[in-house]
């Protein structure tokens, strides 16, 4: 976990300040969630096993999504923050067939952590902590867990292919917080900073969308492409 421990996520207040802002800073959160969803059902929901690997579960939000089209899953839930397995673990009390593994991605990386195989692994707004020669190992693993037919699907930033686009996809993600921040009748600079902050953390190793894809074709996934995408935010993925 040293790695992990250096980052922001280790510590408790900055996991809260997460949970409780994300709803407002993260581009069409809600619409994100809806794409998972249509993927899900589309995808896998009439299969006969479905089991589901979480990666960067935080407080669990992406497998209740899950859960709420799909009460027949069994899931497993990774995150490094023993704080956000928490939440996850109150949220989620309801359902059955759950597993979580508190570990970083670094430790599923060197350690034979995952002992099963999985139908659908997702991961929402994770992988971008990781270099990119930590993407492509951890890519690797997901592809050598998943079952054949099953999917990958990644909920993430990226980082633009060109200096000039990621000054105007920064420009586009502020004006979607001042538009949420209308509708929400939010007043004051709260949020104004978010900006600064996600480009001054050095947790944040987001890589072009280009290379994320290739490396996934690379190792082999099928059907790779871009499910959606609105400036840093993306939704990718492929199938083994
Ligand atoms: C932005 S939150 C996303 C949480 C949730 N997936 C969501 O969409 O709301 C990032 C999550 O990744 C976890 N995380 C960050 N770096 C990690 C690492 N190296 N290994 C394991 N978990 C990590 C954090 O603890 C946090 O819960």
């Amino acid at each position: 976990m040293t790695e992990f421990n250096k980052s922001n996520w280790a510590k408790a207040e900055f996991s809260q300040e997460y949970r409780d802002n994300a709803d407002i800073y993260i581009v069409e959160r809600r619409r994100l969630l809806e794409i998972l969803k249509s993927f899900y059902k589309h995808f896998l929901c009439n299969k006969q096993q479905k089991k589901v690997l979480d990666l960067g579960c935080g407080d669990g939000i992406i497998t209740h999504e899950l859960f709420k089209v799909d009460n027949s899953i069994s899931a497993t839930l990774v995150d490094g923050s023993e704080d956000m397995l928490d939440k996850a673990k109150e949220r989620l009390r309801a359902f059955k067939n759950i597993n979580f593994i508190r570990a970083s991605f670094q430790e599923i990386l060197e350690k034979n952590i995952l002992q099963q195989t999985f139908d659908f692994v997702v991961s929402s707004l994770a992988i971008h902590h990781l270099t990119m020669e930590e993407k492509i190992a951890l890519f690797k693993k997901i592809h050598s867990c998943l079952n054949a037919g099953g999917h990958f699907m990644n909920i993430d930033v990226i980082l633009a292919p060109v200096e000039n686009l990621e000054h105007w996809y920064m420009t586009l993600w502020k004006e979607w917080i001042d538009e949420r921040k209308r509708s929400l009748g939010i007043e004051g600079n709260y949020f104004d900073d978010i900006i600064d902050r996600y480009k001054n953390n050095k947790d944040n190793k987001p890589d072009t969308l280009e290379d994320q894809m290739n490396a996934l074709k690379g190792i082999g996934f099928r059907n790779v492409d871009c499910f959606y995408k609105y400036g840093i935010f993306t939704i990718y993925g492929g199938e083994k």
